[in-house]
């Protein structure tokens, strides 16, 4: 509503069919956010934050990246995984690695960190919500629960080069 020069109320006068888009843009924005609520907190889906920048050229000598491989945190509960990315494959490409001492149980918080040495690469676990790049110079980290014992696989998926067919690693989890 406003006000005419002779006081009188007029109402704003929208088109039926601007109207109707105006309210479809709403609607549209409506659905957005409760997606985005319904992926943040009922489905877990996290941002990666960037943890922590390094320098690429020599991140291989400093740990924990010179040992990169699964760290029991609490055991049972909570563990800690390094992995570099390189042209082109990933370091290690068996988690926990085949002489580590640790087994990642089932319903376990699992932390990645993961960082590439060289270019962008990336890095998803099939089945759960681990989907991030891998940047040189940064290290993203991504927080994630297996559920299920098994077998998890993890590619790369960032075209990196003519070896990125062959970027790929397996997450074993145990009961
Ligand atoms: Cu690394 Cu594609």
């Amino acid at each position: 509503m406003s006000t005419s020069e002779h006081g009188e109320k007029v109402k704003l006068h929208i088109d039926p069919t601007e109207r109707g888009w105006i309210r479809a843009a709403i609607l549209v924005l409506v659905v957005f956010a409760i997606s985005v609520t319904i992926a943040g907190f009922m489905l877990g889906i996290q941002v990666p934050t960037e943890e922590q920048r390094v320098d690429p050229r020599t991140i291989e000598n400093e740990l924990p990246w010179s040992d990169p491989g699964v760290r029991e945190i609490v055991a049972g509960e909570k563990y800690d995984v390094y992995l570099l990315a390189k042209m082109w494959f990933f370091d290690p490409n068996t988690v926990p690695e085949p002489d580590a001492t640790v087994e990642i149980p089932a319903g376990a918080e699992v932390t990645f960190y993961v960082t590439s040495v060289d270019v962008q690469h990336g890095f998803k676990i099939q089945g759960t919500n681990v989907n991030f790049m891998a940047v040189p110079g940064e290290v993203s980290k991504l927080t994630t629960v297996f559920n299920e014992p098994g077998s998890y696989d993890y590619i790369c998926t960032e075209f990196c080069g003519t070896g990125h067919a062959s970027m790929y690693g397996t997450v074993n989890i145990t009961e």
